[in-house]
């Protein structure tokens, strides 16, 4: 599917090494973007940006560093604009999911999770926005929510409280943000079949393809089309919203007669 408004825009994306993050920089690349890629992993974020290289990708900057640190952060925003002239789209993709029980998750667990999760986001956007109030044209951004936001999983509170004020942050900057002309919109992936999904369950396909309506899991590549749409102008007046992207998990829970 074509989209307007993509050749030649610059979009920074934040832990795209690989998973969902690297099929959103491959498939802006595709269309003609010049794109940014963070990963903190160097050796992973090299690998990503000479993959880019061969499926077509000319205009890819690396940028490996941890999206939590400010100081990183505001580098990042720096690095884009001076090395391409300017920047355009921003999608804070970087998320960490850690598991635990509630009464025994420890503190540095908690303060891991929201230093990337809200902090790394928030900053990531603050410092954007600095550089589009310069700018004068706009921009657009892209968070990476959950389906976790919407309904709780176990073991997994801190990450689901993230996810879920990404919803709220996407409606707070729609409003505060479009004195700038920056739209922001966020896409709630559900189970999606990544290479650090796959490692943490062998059979992540197979169980999770079973409790969706549409019986199959999420591939990279369909929150990378769903991030596109957001990002190009068929969908300029679409803002503050969260995009559920699981194949219509969200519309039920388990009835009755699932449970025999
Ligand atoms: N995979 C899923 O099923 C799923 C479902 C819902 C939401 N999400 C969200 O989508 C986003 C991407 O998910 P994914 O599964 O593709 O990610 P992932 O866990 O596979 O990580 C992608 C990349 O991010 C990098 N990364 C980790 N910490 C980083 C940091 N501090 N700074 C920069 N890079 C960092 C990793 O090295 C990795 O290469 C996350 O925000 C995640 O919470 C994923």
């Amino acid at each position: 599917m074509e989209h307007n408004g993509l050749k030649n825009k610059v979009a920074l994306i934040t832990g795209a090494g690989e998973g969902i993050g690297f099929a959103i920089a491959q498939l802006l690349t595709q269309h003609g973007a010049k794109v940014a890629l963070n990963d903190v992993d160097p050796a992973k974020c090299q690998a990503a940006v000479e993959r880019l290289g061969q499926t077509g990708g000319t205009s890819v900057l690396s940028l490996p560093g941890d999206a939590s640190d400010l100081k990183v952060i505001t580098a990042m925003v720096h690095s884009t604009a001076s090395h391409f002239g300017t920047l355009d789209f921003l999608v804070p993709n970087a998320g960490i999911t850690l598991f635990g029980d509630f009464l025994t998750f420890a503190p540095e667990d908690f303060d891991k999770v929201i230093a990337l999760n809200l902090k790394g986001a928030f900053f990531l956007i603050q410092q954007a926005t600095k550089l589009w109030e310069k700018q004068g044209k706009g921009g657009k951004v892209v968070l990476m929510s959950s389906q976790v936001g919407i309904r709780a999983y176990k073991n997994l509170a801190a990450y689901g409280m993230t996810k879920a004020a990404l919803r709220m942050l996407a409606k707070q900057l729609a409003y505060e943000l479009a004195q700038y002309r920056v739209t922001i919109n966020a896409i709630a992936p559900g189970a999606t079949l990544t290479e650090r999904t796959k490692e943490e369950e062998p059979d992540y396909e197979g169980t999770w393809s079973a409790l969706n309506p549409n019986g199959r899991v999420g591939t990279p590549l369909d929150m990378a089309k769903t991030c596109l749409f957001l990002l190009s102008e068929d969908a300029r007046h679409i803002n503050g919203q969260t995009l559920i992207v699981d194949g219509g998990w969200d519309t039920a829970g388990k009835y009755p007669e699932d449970l025999s």
